[in-house]
Parts: structure tokens; sequence; C-alpha cells
């Protein structure tokens, strides 16, 4: 082998050595650079006799050609392993399974609550929502229990700053005012229609559609224990007309519990009851037939004929409209209808206990 074929071996070596385009850079100056073996050749030429420079200097060209050739293979040798490698760092595995988005659902109280609309909406209920920040009017005064009323302690009152007589300033303790607001609402409608010119005056004794209307919503009370938090669901149902008695209420109560727990055979107990708002007041409790809970009976509302001065609240003449209230804890329902056995379960938002009701 020649000198200058050991020469371009030489640099194919050194250039296969080379791992990166800049180690690559540096063996290239070692054959082509300024002071590299093949400048250094070409140097020499000056010493020669014209007739060897040209045989000479052709040979080392051509050197230097296979050279840049063996460089330049080299460098389309390293692009391609870099593309390769980002290739293979981005690379997609379609046989990957899909990424899954949690499925998610309505909370279990929040069923029992389109249960309850839809069972009353069959019978004809409509739904109405109030605040829960009220005045004392509405959570009290207007539902009978006058300041000073003994009853008003049967409520643990959250109590918010500022507020009167009708500026709101406690925490709804039932969905019993909407009973008010619902039906002067209701009233000032109709009457609106009947007598514009009577619209506000006295109470309204002509003839309207019946009232019926449940009204489901947060309520607050100071308690808190396993079967007890201070914030809690109820709902309130009130049907008033010109001939609704204590024996709607109970077919009414009646069949939404049947229909509610699916079991035609439950029984329930209208127990005798006081509220300042009702009168006759019962405690409505159940009794499943079957089952782990089979002979107990469970309080699941309040109820009863709404008051005279209620109905006079409202706006209406007690001599010809009356009619019935209930008011139920539905947490409670959930309770029994799921067997869940500690309230608190339904407010922790712990998905373990809340996704088996997807
Ligand atoms: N508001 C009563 C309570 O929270 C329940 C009730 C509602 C009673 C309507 C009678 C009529 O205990």
């Amino acid at each position: 082998m020649n000198d200058l074929s050991s020469i371009i071996e030489m640099a194919r070596l050194a250039f296969e050595k080379a791992l990166t385009p800049a180690e690559l850079e540096n063996s290239k100056a070692l054959f082509l650079g300024k002071s590299g073996r093949i400048t250094e050749l070409m140097k020499g030429l000056a010493a020669l006799p014209v007739e060897e420079k040209k045989t000479r200097g052709a040979a080392i060209n051509v050197a230097k050609q296979g050279i840049e050739v063996a460089l330049n293979a080299r460098r389309q040798a390293l692009a391609d392993q870099e593309l390769q490698a980002q290739l293979q760092a981005e690379a997609l595995d379609v046989t990957l399974p899909g990424r899954q988005r949690g499925s998610g659902g309505l909370h279990p109280v929040s069923l029992t609550l389109e249960r309850i609309e839809s069972i009353f909406g069959s019978m004809g209920f409509e739904v109405a929502q109030g605040p829960e920040i009220e005045s004392d009017w509405f959570n009290f005064t207007a539902l009978n229990t006058p300041e000073d009323h003994p009853a008003r302690s049967m409520h643990d009152t959250f109590y918010v700053e500022g507020g009167s007589a009708h500026a709101p300033n406690l925490l709804r303790t039932h969905t019993s005012p909407m009973q008010i607001r619902h039906a002067v609402q209701h009233v000032k409608k109709h009457r609106a229609a009947v007598d514009p010119a009577q619209a506000n005056q006295g109470l309204f004794s002509g003839a309207m559609p019946e009232i019926r209307v449940i009204a489901p919503g947060r309520t607050y009370r100071v308690d808190s224990d396993a079967t007890h938090s201070p914030m809690f669901h109820q709902c309130e149902g009130l049907w008033v007309g010109e001939n609704i008695s204590f024996k709607d209420l109970k077919f009414v109560f009646t069949d939404f519990c049947r229909t509610f727990f699916e079991n035609p055979d439950l029984v329930l107990r209208f127990r005798p009851s006081f509220f300042p708002f009702t009168e006759p007041s019962a405690e409505i409790d159940i009794q499943f037939p079957s089952g782990t809970l089979a002979g107990r009976w469970l309080e699941v509302a309040g109820s009863g004929q709404v008051h005279p001065n209620v109905i006079r609240n409202m706006g209406l003449d007690p001599e010809r409209y009356i009619g019935f209230a209930f008011g139920m804890g539905f947490d409670r329902l959930t309770m029994l209808r799921y067997g869940v056995n500690d309230l608190r379960l339904f407010f922790d938002g712990d998905l373990r206990f809340l996704s088996q009701f997807r």
C-alpha cells in the first residue's frame, strides 16, 4: 500500500471513530485542515522536479477526493443515526390502550332528589327554589311562630350578622319558608288576573288554580353526629286548594313513599305531633315489611294541615282555602334506600364511596 492510500485508510478509520458531528469536524482538520496531512503533502510538492510534481500532485488530489468521499459518507451516516434516534424517542405505540376518562355520576343525594321530583311531578307538583339565607319573617314569623314562641327553640339556628325582621339574618332551618314565598307569588299572579284593582288588598277569596308545589334544598341547624349534619337537605311539599284535607296528605305521602322505595307493602304511620304552622300536625313514620330494617318505625317527615294563620300570611282567605304541607329530610331517605349508616359519608366527597352510586 503506498503512502497515499494508507492516508485515505487512516482518514476513513478516524472518521469512523467520530461519534458526533463535532468529533468528525476535528478529525477532518487532521487531514484536510491548514496543517492537515494532505495540505502538508501539497506543500512538499514545491521541492519536486516539474514532471514528478504533475503526477504526484494528481495522485494527492485523488487521495484528497477519497478522503472527502469518506468524510461525506460519515457525515451522512451520523445524520441518519440522529434521525433514527429522534424518531425512536418520539415514537407512538399505537397498540397501547387509550387514555380513559373517569366517568362521573350523580351524588346519591342528587339521585334521591331526581326521584322525588319525578314522583311528585307525576302527581302534578311543580318544583320551586328559594334562598338559603332567609329572613326571620319567612323562617319563623310568617309560619305562625312569633318571636319568643317556645317553638323557636326547637331549631338550633345559625344566625348571620345584620338583618332585621324582614332582611336576611339566618340560615334557613327548614324549607317551610318556601310555603310562604311560593304561595305569595302564586296568589299575586292569579289575583292580578282576576281583579287587578284589588291585587294587593286584603285576603284573596276568589277562585284560583290550586297551589301544588315541592321545594327541595339545603337547610341548616347547629347539629352534628352520625345522623345529623349542620347542613342537610329537606324537601317541602305544599298543596293548597278549596277542599284539600288530611286524607289527601295521607294518600299523596303514602303513594310517594311506596313508589320511592319500590315497595307497595311499606307501612306508614301518622303520629300526632306539633308544629306551629300546621294544625293538626303529624310526624310520618315508615316501616319496611321485611329486610334488615323490618319492624322498626323510621321517622321521615313532619306534616300537617296548614294553619289558618299561615294561609292568611299567604294572602288567602282561610274560609275558602285549606291544604296540607310536609317537610322531609331526604338525606335520611337516601340512607334508607341505599343502606348507608353514616350521614357524614355523603359530605366527605370520598370517591371510593361516591363511585358506588354511578
Ligand atoms: N318544617 C318542619 C321541620 O323541619 C317539617 C314540617 C313541614 C312540618 C311542613 C309540617 C309541615 O321539622
